[in-house]
């Protein structure tokens, strides 16, 4: 058994948690006497969020806001630190999807400041507390669709994949000092994020159960985690094969003659 937490962690921290997969985690790991720090920017869901989590006897600690407030960010981690002590598990999860392609303008922007620096601001101001006592889980919520270039989701992917190339830097720097990281590549979720997605999401599973699987296989603080397998080996082979290729197989999915492509 992983020493620390595996069974029961004592304290835990997670973003996104008004919605989706973020409140499903925290339901998922709540149990009697866990303290429980959530954050969003929807107050009257965080509050709903930690009247459950009451009720199961977990304590809650409420902070509605902004992951992209650096200083918001730090001064949320400082005050769950002082009133709730040092999380065993950090969970970077807020993230968006948005309107992207060749005429996203500026989504793109918000898009890689959710998931990107909003998961740097989440993780960098306890990072000097988990060094300092050598302990800590940080989960990171990535994507599949980290793996390759998918159509329509060019900032989704690209800030997926900036965010998962940081995270293994820093797990590799993180190690020497105790402190573990795990980037999680979850497939399709039925959250409000693909609620109105216009196109097949194969293997799609819900969110309890996608918290289910991520609660489970990170006991063992694996540096990657990818779910459901069914979608993440062909997703993996999509991605090594050539560009014209992969295009040409996108394009007859969509029932698409391949335009001629540019040189
Ligand atoms: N659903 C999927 O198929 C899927 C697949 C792979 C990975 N993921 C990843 O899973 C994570 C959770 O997504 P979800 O599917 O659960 O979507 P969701 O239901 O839309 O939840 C997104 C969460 O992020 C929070 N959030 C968004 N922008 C924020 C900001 N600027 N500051 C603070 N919180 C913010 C939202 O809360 P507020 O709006 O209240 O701020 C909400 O709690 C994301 O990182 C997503 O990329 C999802």
């Amino acid at each position: 058994m992983t020493p620390g937490y595996a069974s029961s962690p004592a304290n835990l921290f997670i973003t996104g948690a008004s919605s989706g997969l973020g409140r499903a985690m925290a339901l998922e790991w709540a149990t009697h006497g866990i303290r429980i720090g959530i954050v969003a920017r929807r107050a009257t869901e965080l509050q709903r969020l930690s009247e459950e989590l009451s009720r199961r006897g977990a304590i809650p600690f409420l902070y509605a806001g902004d992951v992209r407030d650096r200083s918001f960010m730090e001064r949320t981690a400082s005050a769950h630190i002082s009133t709730a002590g040092l999380p065993d598990i950090i969970i970077a999860n807020a993230g968006i999807r948005g309107k992207t392609g060749p005429e996203a303008g500026t989504d793109d922007d918000e898009i890689m400041a959710v998931n990107y620096h909003g998961a740097r601001n989440t993780i960098l101001p306890f990072l000097p507390g988990l060094i300092r006592q050598k302990k800590g889980h940080i989960l990171v919520i990535s994507s599949l669709a980290s793996f390759l270039p998918l159509p329509g989701a060019g900032g989704y992917c690209a800030s997926k994949s900036a965010l998962n190339a940081w995270c293994g830097s820093l797990r590799f720097d993180l190690i020497p000092h105790g402190v573990s990281l795990t980037t999680v590549n979850p497939g399709f979720i039925r959250t409000e994020m693909t609620r109105n997605n216009p196109y097949p999401m194969p293997f799609i599973i819900d969110a309890p159960e996608a918290a289910r699987i991520i609660r489970k296989r990170s006991k063992g603080k694996p540096p990657v985690l990818n779910f459901p397998r069914s979608l993440a080996i062909p997703l993996r082979i999509l991605s090594i094969l050539p560009s014209r290729l992969r295009e040409q197989i996108f394009f007859h999915f969509r029932n698409e003659n391949p335009p001629h492509s540019p040189s």
